[in-house]
């Protein structure tokens, strides 16, 4: 926020959803937030190129959050937050896809709070929504799939999320996000259940021009995934809409038509 001499300098954190990947998959008002930033600490899933949208002088630090990297601990980034809002004013802590969605948002928001910085939260396209989407995947279809579940892979402690145990019985479609190294694993629970011909889609870098995606069934998947070599970020969609969806049918000229310059 820019401090002039009629507006007193105010500690700020805007908590903001980036949206997937593809910098244009971002909201007008999540880039006004941009436009006023005096500082932004941003995440590695967040596509580089929105840091234009920044003014030249905001100080722009990376606060990389991917699994296997070294990134800052949760605790020292709430403290940072609330040293760069005392000091510099407006924070905008840019995220992937959106903050409430496996990103931690909310407790940045609480923290920053607690020692008496205002806060607020733009949403952001979530990559669990938009990353089925962009491989031609609806997370729901009449007729086909009526609900889906949104989860991890796995718990704080590392260990396979139990709800998986649960999502495995029903006909929802299942979305996993961070789970492309536990995929063997989350193929067996459904193998387990008799589901060994469920329809899987694994979308890596989704709505970037580095898209990649392998659709298999849970018997096959895991093997297909690691052939085609895919990396992480990746989401894993199991159910039958895999198999009702756009695979085959996106216009590649409109979706070039749009591509940004
Ligand atoms: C820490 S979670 C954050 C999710 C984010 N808040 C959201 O709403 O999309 C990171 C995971 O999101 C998924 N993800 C994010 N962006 C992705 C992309 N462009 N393509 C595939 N998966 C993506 C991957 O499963 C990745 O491991």
């Amino acid at each position: 926020m820019k401090q002039t001499k009629n507006t007193p300098f105010q500690p700020r954190l805007t908590v903001v959803g980036a949206g997937p990947g593809d910098p244009e998959l971002i909201t007008l008002k999540a880039l006004r937030a941009l436009e006023c930033a005096d500082v932004v600490l941003y995440d590695a899933l967040v596509n580089p190129r929105l840091l234009e949208h920044a003014p030249a002088r905001a100080l722009k630090i990376y606060v990389g959050k991917r699994e296997a990297e070294k990134s800052m601990e949760q605790d020292q980034l709430n403290t940072a937050i609330v040293e760069y809002a005392s000091k510099f004013g407006h924070v905008v802590r840019l995220k992937g896809g959106d903050p409430f969605v496996f990103g931690r948002g909310m407790e940045e928001i609480l923290f920053a709070q607690s020692k008496g910085i205002s806060a607020a939260y733009i949403p952001g396209i979530s990559s669990s929504i938009a990353v089925a989407g962009s491989a031609g995947i609806a997370v729901t279809q009449r007729g086909v799939s009526r609900s889906f579940w949104v989860i991890t892979a796995t718990t704080d402690l590392g260990t396979l999320n139990p709800d998986l145990q649960l999502a495995v019985h029903t006909d929802a479609t299942l979305v996993v996000l961070m789970g492309l190294s536990k995929l063997p694993e989350i193929a067996v629970e459904f193998i387990k259940v008799g589901k060994s011909n469920v329809p899987v889609a694994v979308i890596q870098d989704g709505t970037l021009p580095t898209q990649k995606v392998v659709v298999g069934t849970a018997s096959d998947i895991a093997a297909k995934t690691k052939v085609a070599g895919l990396k992480s970020p990746a989401i894993l969609v199991f159910g039958e809409v895999v198999h009702h969806g756009l695979l085959q049918n996106i216009d590649p000229e409109i979706l070039a038509l749009l591509q940004a310059a």
